[in-house]
């Protein structure tokens, strides 16, 4: 296999329950500094699933809403949870304008709904997943992940590659 390749899966789910714990799963296994970018039409899951990776890394679901308004939002878990949505945002100076490159920087995880608004806020290290609705509650998950460390991440979540 090409070291340079990108590792991809495809999941899919049958329910918004379903979403939540594929999300919780990944959640569980998150560690500061991991980044996951999320695509998909309106209501495709998007903040179902970033829901329940901050459940699994264990931040109260109180504290959690759809950031589309805020940008981003800072949840304290297991591991600090950077939430950002940039379904509003259409370029690199808007990530500047909310402080996006430093909390990349920083130790936080990162989980980013409408990551694809913005070509730059993408990391070459990342697990990116498109959520595609394939039916009133079918959903098929892209995933992918670009590096080293987003390759383990899968690896944690979804377990060793059979490809
Ligand atoms: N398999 C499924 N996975 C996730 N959500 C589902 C599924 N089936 C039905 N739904 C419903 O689809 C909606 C998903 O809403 P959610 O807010 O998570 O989407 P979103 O991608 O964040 O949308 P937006 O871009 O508008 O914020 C919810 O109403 C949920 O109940
Ligand atoms: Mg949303």
């Amino acid at each position: 296999m090409d070291a340079l390749a990108p590792l991809t899966r495809t999941l899919t789910s049958a329910s918004a329950v379903e979403t939540f714990r594929l999300g919780e799963a990944l959640g569980r296994v998150l560690e500061p500094r991991d980044f996951v970018g999320l695509d998909g039409q309106l209501g495709a899951g998007k903040t179902s699933f970033s829901r329940g990776v901050a459940q699994g890394a264990g931040v109260p679901l109180d504290d959690v809403s759809s950031p589309t308004y805020s940008i981003v939002q800072t949840y304290a878990g297991r591991v600090t949870l950077h939430h950002a949505d940039l379904y509003r945002l259409s370029t690199e100076g808007d990530l500047f304008g909310v402080g996006y490159f430093e909390l990349l920087e920083g130790d936080g995880a990162m989980l980013v709904e409408w990551v694809s608004q913005v070509p730059q806020a993408r990391p070459d290290d990342a697990l990116s997943i498109r959520l595609e609705v394939a039916g009133p509650e079918q959903r098929v998950f892209h995933v992918s992940a670009t590096g080293v460390r987003s390759r383990a991440l899968v690896s944690r979540w979804l377990g060793p590659a059979a490809d």
